[in-house]
């Protein structure tokens, strides 16, 4: 498939592309700064800053089968990339004809009422971000979407293999963990209309994904 990545430098981003290029996919890389995109081949760096409009976003995502959303602003800008930007590129997705639409979110970032979990209680006003991008995806668009979310993301050279879903706490994720599962449900039509919520676990990530 033909993939667009909306915050290709970031650490999610950077080891789900390396991922999506050994299952054979082609990947536009969108970046603030494209001179930083790890040049590989089947990756093409494009300009993309989520400031832009709908119709700006529009012509940079068009011609692909698939977005991804790994942006995220680390608390600096949260209205304009976490939120908005996120709703824009649904909207962009849309407008250019394309259905699938993978989010990377954060655990319960649509259950306010577990907000008060010791791992979530101080980034309130980020999960107010997230739950707005997800309810915007799930109540105002007709996408084949899937809303990952993780709980706290973990630097690691390399990861398990395993995760566990439906957790009930936020608990710990590594990064390479979470770009397996980002890449792998691209094509996996269970995953359609669903939030996975994970963490790091017992269950290889294909098996866990087979029984969405
Ligand atoms: N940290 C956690 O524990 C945790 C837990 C669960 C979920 N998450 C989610 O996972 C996401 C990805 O995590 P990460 O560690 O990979 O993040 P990261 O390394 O901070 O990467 C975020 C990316 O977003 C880009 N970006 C920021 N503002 C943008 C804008 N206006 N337009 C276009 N791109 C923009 C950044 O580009 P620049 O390099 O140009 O700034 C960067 O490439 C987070 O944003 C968060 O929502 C995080």
């Amino acid at each position: 498939m033909k993939v667009f990545i909306a915050g290709a430098t970031g650490r999610v981003a950077e080891v789900t592309i390396k991922h999506l290029i050994q299952l054979g996919h082609q990947v536009t890389a969108g970046a603030r700064q494209p001179e930083r995109v790890n040049p590989l081949e089947r990756v093409t760096a494009v300009k993309l800053d989520l400031h832009a409009s709908i119709n700006e976003l529009s012509e940079i995502v068009k011609n692909h089968d698939a977005i991804y959303f790994l942006a995220g602003s680390r608390g600096k800008d949260l209205l304009q990339t976490d939120a908005f930007g996120a709703t824009k590129l649904m909207q962009a997705a849309e407008a250019s004809g394309i259905k699938r639409f993978i989010l990377l979110s954060s655990i319960f970032a649509t259950e306010p009422e577990k907000w008060s979990d010791p791992n979530l209680r101080h980034i309130t006003d980020y999960n107010i971000a997230k739950y707005f991008a997800d309810q915007w995806l799930i109540q105002n668009t007709n996408l084949d979407y899937t809303i990952v979310q993780p709980g706290n993301l973990i630097a690691s050279e390399t990861g398990s293999g395993k995760i566990e879903l439906n957790v009930r706490k936020s608990q710990p994720n590594t990064i390479p963990n979470v770009a397996e599962v980002l890449s792998t449900i691209l094509d996996k039509e269970n995953t359609y209309r669903q939030i996975i919520q994970m963490s790091d676990g017992d269950t290889p990530i294909a098996q866990a994904i087979a029984t969405i």
